[in-house]
């Protein structure tokens, strides 16, 4: 039932990174939900569409926040901007990869990854929880990824702080899953958004992506059921198989598929 969303959980969803890709989606399917939607990023026009589509097709209400979420005062803006509306939903989903050898990857570009892929989920948690365990109700994902489960050669500071996304979804599971709260760690393979543009990735041989929206749609459907969901089966064949070799043999396989993702590595 569409209302059932808002019943669940609460009035508003909140989506960081919700002007292209997976968090787009995300803004498609909750508002199919019945949820009403906040939209955070930078490029406001992006935005500005989407949330004229799903006021349009789902008949829910929108905010737009246009927000850079590496600036030190971008947590306490958005509180600002949300106000006093019932937060049942966070999706922690801003995020950006950058493939290449570590040295010669630009060093504020690292760090501002680091803010914007693990501070940035942290304190926007923390800012929004609160209330969701007083009223006995929400849901919070984070979005992981398949290079979250093994140290991952030339994608190394992206795919530590996927690991860190992971661990701490599945650590705040265990922590309020009695209270009413469906938090989830969403580890999608490679899918196809912007991000790969955007990490340098020129992948030409290999299985097609995975569309976004098909992300998207398990996890709506997995929240609550599980602390944490792995799309496609070869992605879950991947990360299963690597907790049975040695952690070395795993990395030295993940380094030469990142190669493959850029000839000249
Ligand atoms: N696509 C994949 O293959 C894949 C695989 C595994 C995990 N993921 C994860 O999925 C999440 C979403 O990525 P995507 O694939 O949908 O990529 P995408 O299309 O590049 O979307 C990234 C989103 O993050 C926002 N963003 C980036 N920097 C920001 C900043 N400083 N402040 C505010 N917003 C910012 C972007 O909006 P603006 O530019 O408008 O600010 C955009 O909406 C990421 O966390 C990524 O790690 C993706």
């Amino acid at each position: 039932m569409k209302n059932d969303w808002k019943k669940r959980y609460g009035d508003w969803a909140i989506v960081t990174g919700a002007s292209s890709g997976l968090g787009a989606d995300f803004v498609r399917q909750l508002a199919r939900k019945g949820m009403n939607i906040i939209l955070v990023a930078r490029r406001v026009d992006m935005m500005n569409a989407i949330a004229e589509e799903v006021e349009n097709e789902c008949n829910v209400k929108t905010q737009l926040i246009g927000q850079d979420l590496i600036e030190s005062d971008a947590v306490d803006n958005i509180r600002k901007e949300v106000g006093d509306k019932e937060i049942g939903v966070l999706i922690n989903n801003a995020g950006y990869g950058a493939l290449g050898k570590f040295h010669e990857n630009d060093y504020d570009y690292q760090v501002e990854m680091v803010t914007l892929n693990c501070v940035v989920p942290v304190a926007l948690t923390h800012a929004f929880i609160e209330p969701m365990v007083k009223r006995g109700k929400g849901a919070v994902i984070f979005l992981a990824s398949t290079a979250a489960y093994q140290g991952v050669p030339f994608f190394s500071v992206y795919a530590a702080t996927k690991s860190f996304n992971l661990f701490l979804a599945e650590g705040l599971w265990g922590e309020y899953r009695k209270q009413g709260i469906d938090i989830m760690g969403l580890s999608p393979g490679y899918t196809a958004t912007e991000f790969q543009s955007h990490a340098h990735i020129k992948r030409n041989k290999g299985p097609a992506p995975a569309k976004s929206e098909d992300v998207v749609e398990l996890a709506i459907r997995k929240l609550g059921k599980r602390p944490s969901v792995i799309h496609g089966i070869i992605n879950n064949i991947g990360a299963f198989s690597s907790r049975f070799v040695p952690r070395g043999t795993s990395a030295k396989l993940s380094g030469a598929i990142m190669k493959m993702m850029r000839p000249g590595l």
